[in-house]
């Protein structure tokens, strides 16, 4: 099987990102396309100190993303947050959003307490559930990961 790899996002990627949002609309996911509106603008491109986008790739196709934020719905400076996550129908359950998931959470580690998300996708809360997440006490989040 080709062999996956994570790589940090870079402005030069972008083009790479327009088949996952046509493919995330078709699904009825408008967060694609809003991460990558937020990167264009300005107004979220995972720059804040410990954040991060990542990208992964087989070969020269991008199969999925997910990024890492400082949670910018809560004052504790201790909780980042996990956005956007997704991977392209073709390539699921390959392990592809656990890669992305687990170099997130690495991530985190560095300075947060916890890592929190949001998803209405009862696919996707059985993923985060398989992962280690539990039911969050935070607001605007459905899961939660002590670190
Ligand atoms: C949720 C999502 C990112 C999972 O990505 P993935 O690459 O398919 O996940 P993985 O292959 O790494 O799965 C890891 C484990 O999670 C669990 N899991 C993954 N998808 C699952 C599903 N549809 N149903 C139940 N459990 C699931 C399994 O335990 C799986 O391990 P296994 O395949 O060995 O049984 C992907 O389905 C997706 O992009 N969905 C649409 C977008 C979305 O909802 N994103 C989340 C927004 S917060």
């Amino acid at each position: 099987m080709t062999t996956v790899e994570l790589r940090r996002w870079s402005e030069a990627d972008l083009p790479a990102l327009s088949p996952l949002v046509e493919q995330s609309l078709a699904e009825g996911w408008g967060f694609v396309e809003r991460l990558y509106t937020r990167y264009c603008d300005g107004s979220n491109r995972f720059e804040q100190p410990g954040e991060v986008l990542l990208g992964a790739w087989a070969a020269d196709a991008l199969v999925g993303i997910g990024g890492l934020n400082r949670d910018p719905y809560s004052q504790d400076a201790s909780l980042a947050r996990v956005r956007h996550l997704y991977v392209v129908p073709a390539w699921r359950r390959h392990g592809v959003g656990r890669l992305l998931v687990e170099a997130l959470v690495a991530q985190a580690r560095a300075w947060a307490q916890a890592v929190v998300l949001r998803t209405n996708n009862p696919a996707a809360a059985s993923f985060y559930t398989a992962l280690g997440f539990v039911a969050s006490p935070v607001a605007e989040s459905t899961h939660w990961l002590a670190l």
